[in-house]
Order: C-alpha cells, then structure tokens, then sequence
C-alpha cells in the first residue's frame, strides 16, 4: 500500500513538474513581410520576450497572412486563436471610430509629426478605446507614409477620376477615394498583387515597405510620391487573455512589447529610403514627384472627407493631431541669459 502510495505521489509530482514546464505558447499574426518594420518588430519582440522569459513563454510569429489574413485576424484574437496582432490603424473601424483619425488624408505632415500625435495624451488614450470590446493597445509601430500608385502616372487629381483602388477596409479610405470621383475596393492585403496585376484594380496607396516587399511596383507603371496619409500599426491583445497572465510574465512582455515597438520604429524611420530606392531601382515603375501647388490641390480635393468623420473621431483628436504638425521648440542649452544674476 505505502509503495502505491508512493508511486501516486511521484507520479502527481512529475505531472505537476510537467504542467509547470509547459511555456505559454503565444501566437503573432501579422499580413506583411518578415522584413518589413512590423515585421522586424515581430522577430524582435520573439527574441527578447524569450530571453526574459525562458521556458515561460515561447513566441511564434507568422507573417504573410499564414495564419490569418485580414477579415479574419481580429476574430480569432477575440476567439483566443492568436494572442497578439498588430493591424494597421486602418483596420479598426469595425471596433472603435476614435482611430480612423489616422487615415484622414494630409492630416499630418510627415511620419514625425504622425509619432508626435501617437505619444500625445491623446493619442496615448487610443490604447483603451476598444477596451469595451475586450481588446486592449500597447503601443504604435510606424510603417510610413503611404503613396499613390497606378497604370497610368497621376499628376492632378483629375488623373484617378474613374479608376479602380484598392483600399484597406476603412470608410474613411473608401470617402477618400470616392472624393477623386475613384473607385475604392476593399481588398485584403494578400489579395492585392494579384489585383493589380489582373486588372481588377487600376492602382493601389502604400508606404514604400510594402511596395517593395510585396513587388507592387512591378505591377505598377507609375508611384506618385504624395505622402497624403500615414500607414501604422497598434500593437494588440485579448484583453481577457492579457488580464490572466502571470505577474511577472506580463511584466516581462510589457518590456518586450516596449523594446520592440521601439525597435521597429527606428527600422521605419531609417529604412523607408532604402525601401524606395531598391523599388526604383528595378526600373519596372516610374516615380512622380509632386510640386508643392501640385500636392495642394490633391489635398483640396480630399481635405472635405475630414468633416465627413469629425462627429465620429472627435474634435479634440483632429486637434490634437493637427498640434503634432507643430514641432516643438529646441530647449536651449545652458542657461537663458536672463536667469543670470
Ligand atoms: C494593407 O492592408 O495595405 C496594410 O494594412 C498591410 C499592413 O499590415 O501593412
């Protein structure tokens, strides 16, 4: 009996060892290519959560749509299919009309001005604006600026009057285009290459990772370079999943998610040239360089979409976005002569 005994108590001990063992399997899903910013982040945040939590957790990233495209992904984070996803800020509307503020054309200058908003309060108070559908931010990872493409080069606004785009699922993007007298079309981002090569659309807007990494510009003749909106990311978790982590893995994943984020923001900021030069030098299309009355009249076209979607978004927000165009002043070195005594 006591030898039974005995053996029963192993046996619970080396199950429990085993249970305890088991590291938490958590699942990156993105649509774009490994070595894009997002990316770049994804690998990044798999390699220092790992380190700071070995054995305890263990990271698996699928880029490219391999696990889930869009339409799908934010469903199966709310199923618990995939624990972190890192949409494009153009792809929440579904949850939350406070962030399609990002996709108001010619909202914000440059990708600076763009990361000045992102790490204003408000733009900080995003991170729970979804928080009523169990999803909670964690920061924001730039890609760029996105820029027109199409068969045909497009000077004026005039010149995309008729033609078909490929949009992300947003009905700020959809307001854009239709501004144009376009015609927008909502496709996921592992369809695209496939309509613009077919024809089923006639051009496209993305920042330059991804015409790069997805070859766009080889089935592209002409990319205007208009900068006219920004493509981002928020960084996302099930809520609920997140709320039932360990202490100390939450904290360990919190500086990862920091560190990466961090990581692939610098990766945006000092690659987006490479990505366009390495475009352009395959010589398959030809870039358009706008003049600046040139690009305001495409931002005279589009700029009536803003009071189409301020109910939504809130004042307050477009504000404080058109605050971040501001740079701030440099502080002076040293003391002001007239603090001297
Ligand atoms: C797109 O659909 O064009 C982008 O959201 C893809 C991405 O994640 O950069």
């Amino acid at each position: 009996m006591k030898l039974v005994s005995a053996l029963c108590s192993a046996l619970l001990l080396s199950l429990s060892l085993s249970v305890n063992a088991d590291p938490i399997v958590i699942k990156y899903s993105h649509v774009v290519a490994d070595t894009t910013p997002k990316g770049q982040a994804a690998l990044k945040f798999k390699e220092i959560a790992e380190k700071k939590l070995p054995g305890k957790v263990l990271v698996q990233v699928f880029p490219n749509s391999q696990l889930f495209g869009d339409g799908k992904e934010m469903e199966a984070l709310l199923l618990g299919d995939v624990q972190i996803l890192a949409p494009s800020l153009a792809k929440f509307g579904k949850y939350t009309k406070k962030i399609q503020i990002f996709d108001l054309p010619f909202l914000f200058d440059d990708i600076d001005a763009v990361g000045r908003f992102q790490n204003s309060p408000k733009g900080r108070e995003l991170f729970t604006s979804m928080a009523d559908k169990g999803i909670v931010g964690f920061g924001y990872i730039h890609n760029g600026m996105k820029h027109f493409s199409a068969n045909k080069p497009l000077r004026t606004p005039a010149d995309a009057k008729g033609l078909k785009f490929r949009i992300q699922a947003s009905d700020v993007l959809e307001a854009q285009f239709k501004a144009l007298d376009a015609n927008p079309q909502k496709i996921a981002f592992a369809e695209v290459y496939q309509a613009l090569q077919s024809g089923v659309v006639d051009g496209a807007e993305n920042p330059w990772a991804n015409i790069y990494t997805k070859k766009f510009h080889e089935v592209q003749g002409y990319i205007t370079e208009s900068g006219h909106g920004v493509l981002d990311y928020m960084v996302i978790a099930n809520a609920k999943w997140w709320d039932g982590l360990p202490a100390d893995v939450k904290q360990g994943l919190t500086e990862a998610m920091e560190e990466s984020i961090a990581y692939g923001n610098k990766v945006a900021l000092t690659e987006d040239d490479d990505f366009k030069a390495k475009a352009l030098a395959d010589n398959k299309a030809k870039l358009v360089t706008l003049t600046a009355a040139e690009k305001m009249a495409w931002r005279n076209a589009m700029r009536p979409v803003w009071a189409q979607f301020e109910a939504d978004i809130g004042k307050d927000l477009i504000d404080a976005a058109l605050q971040a165009n501001t740079k701030p002043v440099p502080e002076k070195k040293g003391k002001a002569k007239s603090d001297k005594k």
